[in-house]
């Protein structure tokens, strides 16, 4: 599959994910074999405004490429100027937020907000456009709310400006992430463009995305919860799409992909920085383990890697002795 020129090696992105998919995270995503890492969405007027910590987001090694920068903001005119900075950084696909609901977003007439103001949406898109080369795509929602899909006349707007491809995850602005997302929505807008459509929402189990595919016909699948403390998903999604066995993450992968996650971030942000965050962090991957909330206890207090890669190890070896 291709989005614009950018070609994909398989059906498998991972979504972008705030506070999650940094450097890191996308890096343990692409071992796994996923073909497409996002950033998390970056805030337009902080890359225009120049703050620093924003600028920080757009960090990137060659390995994780290609790489698919999220912008969010509501200003044609910042928009275009953030939209120049990520492709300067060397990013290779420009993503426009249409979809986050929450309220601090929202409010200022970004994320899902823009799928109300379609007028605003194709002049943000036809900025855009203009100001890149790199392929732009963007991710929606069915809509604002229960009124009516406004997913169809956005889908038509963003084809018409030049989007490069859609990712759609079929739950409306106020549903947040309640109930079910309505895979007949990527369905429906898979038929009225032409350009790549990636199905988002509820892969929660890697035969899900093989049900997606299959139902909606979508050219690419995103995976974003069940892709946090587990990114062996896109591997196990991989496998099936080849017709092969799925692999099963035993202890020593899971805890080998822990280790990796603590080094990674060691690396790319400072041992203490890291340690922070791995504090909150490494206990996603002890999900469903026994005696993982002692582990998550004895995990928030580490100030070191060897103390935080001890813990780790003690932990894998009294779960191997129940397993084995
Ligand atoms: C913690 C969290 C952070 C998210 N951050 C973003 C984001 O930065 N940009 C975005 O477009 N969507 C974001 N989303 C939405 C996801 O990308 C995805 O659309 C949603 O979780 C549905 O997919 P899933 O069922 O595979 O999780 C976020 C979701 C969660 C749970």
């Amino acid at each position: 599959m291709k989005i614009g020129s950018v070609s994909l090696d398989n059906i498998t992105v991972l979504a972008p994910l705030a506070g999650i998919t940094n450097l890191p995270f996308r890096l343990l995503a692409k071992e796994a074999g996923c073909a497409l890492v996002c950033s998390e969405m970056i805030s337009a007027n902080g890359l225009v405004y120049k703050s620093k910590k924003t600028a920080q987001l757009l960090d990137s090694v060659p390995e994780e490429k290609p790489l698919s920068v999220q912008i969010f903001g509501t200003e044609p005119s910042i928009m275009a100027e953030a939209a120049a900075m990520v492709e300067s950084s060397g990013a290779d696909i420009l993503d426009i937020n249409f979809g986050c609901s929450v309220r601090k977003v929202v409010r200022t007439g970004a994320g899902s907000a823009l799928m109300k103001e379609p007028d605003r949406a194709e002049a943000l898109l036809r900025a855009v456009r203009k100001s890149v080369a790199i392929p732009l795509t963007i991710k929606i929602r069915t809509g604002w709310d229960n009124s009516g899909s406004q997913a169809i006349e956005i889908a038509r707007i963003a084809e018409s400006c030049g989007a490069d491809a859609i990712t759609v995850h079929p739950r409306t602005a106020t549903q947040g992430f309640s109930g079910k997302s309505d895979w007949s929505v990527i369905a429906a807008i898979k038929k009225i463009i032409s350009i790549p459509v990636i199905g988002n929402g509820d892969i929660v189990i890697p035969e899900d995305a093989i049900r997606m595919r299959n139902q909606t016909g979508c050219d690419a699948v995103m995976i974003g919860r069940s892709a946090i403390g587990n990114p062996w998903i896109f591997s196990q999604v991989l496998s099936l799409t080849r017709g092969e066995p799925v692999p099963c993450a035993d202890i020593p992968v899971r805890f080998g992909i822990m280790i990796k996650y603590l080094e990674k971030s060691v690396k790319y942000f400072g041992e203490k920085h890291a340690c922070h965050m791995m504090r909150s962090r490494l206990g996603w991957f002890s999900k469903g383990l026994p005696h993982s909330s002692s582990f998550r206890e004895s995990i928030k207090r580490i100030t070191s890697e060897n103390e935080a890669k001890q813990i780790i190890n003690s932990y894998m070896h009294a779960i191997d002795g129940i397993y084995s």
